[in-house]
């Protein structure tokens, strides 16, 4: 889903925007010296300490840690996507968005379409109050489906026909061409047509705006198909949607918790018992679209799927797309109902309570992963650890949070029988270059000369224009250092805001907010001098251990010329 927006057109956006305008509008700010101030909008508190700072271009909260410039205040304040917000800030600042980006963003909304569906959902609504949906009616109360609920969710009946939803639209003057693009209509040869959905009960997909998208209809009792979906139209892409989102995010302004099932009954049900914090797949694998989309709400997601294998494998697939970008201040849960139980069964049957009772006994990620793994293995068996422990490798490489995965290692270490730093060395560092190694570094354990040359560089970017001292080492925290040199060598007027922004999808985004958020207590004048001894210690703290460590080995073993090519370089730095 990544999607190439130019950089230079980023940090235009970023240049022409104030941030201090993005949140006024939304919180009011006080003005506080050379800041503004204001209780956080992320979370509840009765005294400010959400700063936006007009230099930087960034703003950050003391108290909860969110922070970032205002691409990513639109993102986690508005639940922007990221081209939405690039496009919106573009939008205020008059620039003209480059083609690039347009062709990249979704296909421009289409209103004929969208008011389309929504006629035909008022009149399927209508046809279930018609004496001709009897069945339908008795169907949905014998399913335990109150009015309310039925209303919530804009349930509907298509009428037994091959043309009364046809002839409704035509009446609206809405185009058979329209009717078949959105999924409608079935198209016959002759300029025929006809209604999709026949005798079924509607349940309406909305996107997260509250607009109908597309239908799933469902058979009246038992036959086959059992549900008829939309197809995938202009204004519908199954595997970005999630049904029952709108009803959810209408209800609750903070998702503690949000909980995955898989069918529409699943969430109907639910919602029907008090449980409303829940959306479903659409019949189709969770995808990384939906994980990335529930995780800009809430920061748990419980998986709750049919109690048989085809649920448990659900589950697994969905764990292993997880895993790659999962961070860990995100949980990932897993709930298994018994045999031939899914949640619309098992809730109803055994109420809200004991619903409620199963959720808190959920499988941690960290549990599944290693449960599911072992399956068939005796792990009293050397070779049978050695197994799992290769079946767990190849999806702990797969991670780039350090902390999470760290925290599996930890409790494989306990079934594998090894110390959990061991296998950690094992996971190979997948040899990506760039990004995929800084998200490695743990910023929290950097020495401290590193964090004070990464808050001065990163508050007054133009300072490191004056370091002349070299960086020649390759470790991660190196790494880091000079890809910022290069990146402010390169951009010489790049705000901090510019900076972060390149860091946004990384594992160190929060930690650098932080860095340059924090208040330096330096006089302005001598922060040049500072930078400059923090790097000059820094460096030849990094070429001692690598000389101390170098010369150690030539007195056991002859150094390589590549050795003895980095000894003569670590020599002449210090
Ligand atoms: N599904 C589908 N087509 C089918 C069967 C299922 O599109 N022929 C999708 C639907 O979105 C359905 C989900 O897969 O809601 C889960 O399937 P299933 O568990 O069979 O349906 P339930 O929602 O449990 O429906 P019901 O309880 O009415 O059987
Ligand atoms: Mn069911």
């Amino acid at each position: 889903m990544t999607t190439h927006i130019p950089r230079e057109f980023i940090d235009q956006v970023l240049n022409q925007t104030n941030i201090v305008d993005v949140i006024d509008n939304v919180v009011s700010l006080k003005k506080l010296g050379a800041n503004y101030k204001a209780c956080c909008p992320f979370h509840d508190e009765k005294s400010p300490s959400f700063v936006v700072s007009p230099a930087k271009q960034i703003y950050h909260c003391f108290g909860c840690g969110v922070g970032g410039n205002a691409i990513s205040f639109l993102i986690e304040h508005d639940h922007m996507s990221f081209i939405d917000a690039i496009t919106e800030l573009a939008k205020r600042a008059h620039l003209t968005i480059p083609q690039s980006v347009m062709q990249a963003a979704p296909v421009k909304p289409r209103n004929d379409l969208y008011e389309l569906m929504q006629q035909a959902t008022q009149f399927y609504e209508m046809q279930l109050k018609d004496a001709q949906a009897a069945r339908a009616k008795a169907y949905l109360i014998n399913r335990g489906l109150s009015g309310v609920v039925a209303k919530q969710f804009s349930l509907g009946f298509a009428p037994n026909s091959w043309d009364a939803l046809i002839q409704h639209l035509r009446d609206q003057k809405f185009s058979l061409e329209d009717m078949i693009t959105a999924g409608l209509v079935t198209p016959k040869d002759h300029n025929k047509a006809f209604d999709k959905f026949r005798d079924r009960i509607m349940f309406p997909i909305h996107d997260r705006q509250g607009r109908v998208i597309a239908f799933g209809g469902r058979i009246i009792d038992q036959g086959e198909p059992k549900y008829l979906n939309s197809p995938e139209t202009p204004i519908f892409h199954k595997s970005n949607e999630l049904y029952g989102i709108y009803q959810c995010l209408k209800l609750h302004k903070n998702l503690e918790e949000v909980i995955l099932v898989e069918g529409y009954m699943d969430v109907l049900a639910l919602v029907q018992q008090g449980v409303t914090n829940v959306v479903g797949t659409l019949g189709t694998a969770t995808t990384e679209q939906h994980l990335q989309l529930l995780f800009r709400y809430t920061d748990k997601l419980i998986f709750c799927f049919d109690g048989d294998s085809a649920g448990k494998k659900a589950a697994w697939r969905a764990l292993t797309i997880a895993l790659p970008k999962l961070k860990s201040n995100k949980t990932l849960r897993f709930v298994f109902l018994p045999e031939n139980e899914d949640p619309d069964t098992f809730i109803r049957q055994k109420g809200k309570a004991h619903f409620d009772a199963t959720l808190q006994q959920a499988s941690t990620l960290s549990e599944f992963f290693i449960q599911h793994l072992s399956e068939g293995l005796n792990l009293n068996i050397a070779d049978n650890r050695a197994q799992l422990l290769h079946n767990a490798n190849q999806f702990l490489q797969t991670m780039t949070d350090v902390q999470l995965q760290r925290i599996l290692c930890q409790e494989l270490s306990h079934q594998v029988r090894l110390p959990a730093s061991e296998i950690m060395a094992m996971i190979k560092t997948s040899s990506a270059p760039g990004s995929a190694i800084l998200s490695r570094i743990s910023l929290s354990t950097m020495p401290s000369n590193l964090r004070k040359a990464l808050a001065i560089i990163l508050q007054y970017p133009s300072h490191a224009l004056s370091i002349t001292t070299p960086i020649v080492g390759a470790s991660p925290n190196h790494l880091l250092l000079k890809q910022l040199l290069a990146l402010i060598h390169d951009h010489p007027a790049i705000t901090t805001s510019g900076i972060l922004e390149r860091w946004r999808d990384e594992a160190e985004w929060k930690e650098l907010i932080a860095l340059s958020a924090q208040p330096l207590l330096i006089a302005e004048k001598g922060l040049e001098q500072e930078l400059q001894d923090a790097i000059y210690k820094m460096v030849s703290e990094e070429a001692s251990q690598q000389i101390d460590a170098l010369i150690a080995k030539a007195q056991k073993v002859p150094l390589t010329d590549d050795e003895k090519q980095r000894l003569n370089q670590w020599l002449k730095t210090r």
